[in-house]
């Protein structure tokens, strides 16, 4: 058995900045609202006539990271894709991966895990570098949320949280087997998938059907009981950080950098204040980027690290919670 470490990290957001004052020239909200329910100050969306997409952005992300890794696109064995809002219903984005960056023909796959997108890919990939299958795989994470969401006062609820962007990082093969990715916990519930869901266009619920239906259908925007999701949220992250930090025999006072999903900063302070966490062992940037959901974890891991925040050896805790309900963690040795 080999272990996995992380060799390469990038991240691409689009210039365009929307604060949340321009919100309130779309909508019926306000800064006050947005920052004291959420943290959010700003997020970057795709501008109109950009040619950005999830894919796109993925790319852009995926050759800083290659680059930072030492390696080339040649080097690549494996592409896993987690996004929410792929480019296409299908083919996936990991495919137009491989395209855009020119590469062999490696295997891709999309992973559809929403907010715990980023932590399933990166197990994903973990399992085949275990297995000696695969030496260097390339993990994203990006979503294009502007361009499906209610901008309307109707939508208000959902469409303040969300932003633009994109993250990747290279996961390589290591025999330093006290290094890297330590153990990785999924979990499922999906008799909670209606609670956080867009609901068409789907096979179920296919585009005639939208038009011809009598009463307005806007089931084609994200739908989110934010308070039901809320509390789920807080006790799923706290029991999966303890599942991995006991798998390892970890006390939590001794752990370096706590990287949750960026899904809402209040979620965030409430998992740091269980845990005793100081500031500093906590990064959070949903202040300057909204929740970026699949991308969010790897672009704050980047940007962690571009700081000097992640240093070897630090033990490192990644977690998420979202639709589906799906949740995960990662714990690291980097
Ligand atoms: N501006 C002003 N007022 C608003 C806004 C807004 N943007 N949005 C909602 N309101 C109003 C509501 O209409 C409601 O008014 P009412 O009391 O008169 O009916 C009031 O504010 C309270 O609304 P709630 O929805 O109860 O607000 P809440 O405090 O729950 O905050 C929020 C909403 C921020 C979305 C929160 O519920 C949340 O963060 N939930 C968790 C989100 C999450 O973790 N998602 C998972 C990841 S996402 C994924 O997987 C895709």
């Amino acid at each position: 058995m080999y272990n996995s470490k992380i060799t390469g990290l990038g991240f691409y957001v689009p210039e365009h900045i929307v604060t949340n004052d321009d919100l309130s020239k779309l909508m019926d909200t306000d800064d006050e609202w947005i920052q004291e329910r959420t943290g959010i100050k700003q997020r970057h969306w795709i501008p109109e006539g950009s040619e950005d997409t999830s894919a796109v952005m993925g790319a852009k992300a995926a050759k800083i990271a290659i680059e930072r890794a030492g390696l080339t696109k040649d080097d690549i064995d494996f592409i896993v894709f987690a996004t929410l809002s792929p480019d296409y219903y299908f083919p996936g984005c990991g495919v137009q991966i491989q395209d855009m960056l020119d590469m062999p023909t490696i295997g891709a796959i999309d992973v559809r895990n929403q907010c715990s997108g980023f932590i399933y890919a990166l197990s994903t990939a973990d399992q085949f570098i275990k297995t000696g299958m695969y030496k260097n795989v390339l993990v994203i994470g990006a979503e294009y949320h502007s361009n499906g969401l209610d901008k309307s006062t109707r939508g208000r609820g959902v469409s303040v949280i969300f932003g633009d962007g994109a993250g990747a990082c290279v996961l390589s093969q290591t025999e330093d087997n006290t290094k890297g990715i330590l153990s990785s916990h999924l979990h499922s519930q999906g008799k909670h998938a209606d609670k956080l869901i867009v609901a068409s266009p789907s096979i179920k619920h296919w585009v005639p059907e939208i038009l011809a239906s009598k009463e307005e259908d806007i089931s084609y925007f994200p739908y989110m009981d934010g308070t039901f999701v809320f509390k789920n949220a807080v006790v799923r992250f706290s029991e999966v950080i303890m599942e991995g930090l006991n798998t390892n025999k970890i006390n939590p006072d001794d752990i370096d950098l706590f990287i949750p999903h960026q899904a809402n900063l209040r979620i965030s302070q409430f998992i740091q204040k269980k845990f005793g966490w100081r500031n500093d062992q906590v990064y959070n940037n949903i202040m300057e980027y909204g929740n970026t959901t699949a991308a969010s974890i790897v672009i704050a891991l980047t940007e962690a690290w571009e700081k000097g925040k992640v240093k070897e050896d630090d033990i490192v805790v990644l977690a998420a919670f979202g639709s589906g309900f799906t949740w995960g963690s990662v714990i690291i040795r980097w």
